[in-house]
């Protein structure tokens, strides 16, 4: 089989919609988030002053920053909310039944 460049990280399972979860793919830490039943993927460090997103919230497409609440569409990338100014990298997902891949 042809390498894609894939990698599975998760089951779909442990995302219910509205809600994230953080996983590494070798030393990337990537954050996963089900909007409306749709997996999306991101750094999951905020670019403002290196903060894990994970220990922050999700609402919608829009995932907030605890430490100074910049936030971030997980769509897009963009950046919704200062103090951050410049959009996260986002990740290529995929589905093949009930796993999740991302590309990283
Ligand atoms: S580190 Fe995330 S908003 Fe400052």
């Amino acid at each position: 089989m042809a390498d894609t460049g894939f990698v599975r990280v998760a089951d779909i399972s442990e995302i219910p919609p509205g809600e994230m979860k953080a996983v590494k793919v070798g030393i990337q830490e990537v954050l996963l988030v089900n909007v409306d039943g749709v997996i999306h993927a991101c750094d999951n460090w905020c670019n403002h002053q290196r903060y894990r997103l994970s220990a922050g919230d999700v609402d919608g497409e829009e995932v907030r920053c605890d430490l100074h609440g910049s936030k971030f569409n997980v769509v897009t990338g963009e950046a919704t909310n200062p103090p951050a100014t410049e959009p996260m990298k986002i990740f290529e997902v995929r589905l093949d039944g009930s796993d999740v891949l991302i590309r990283p």
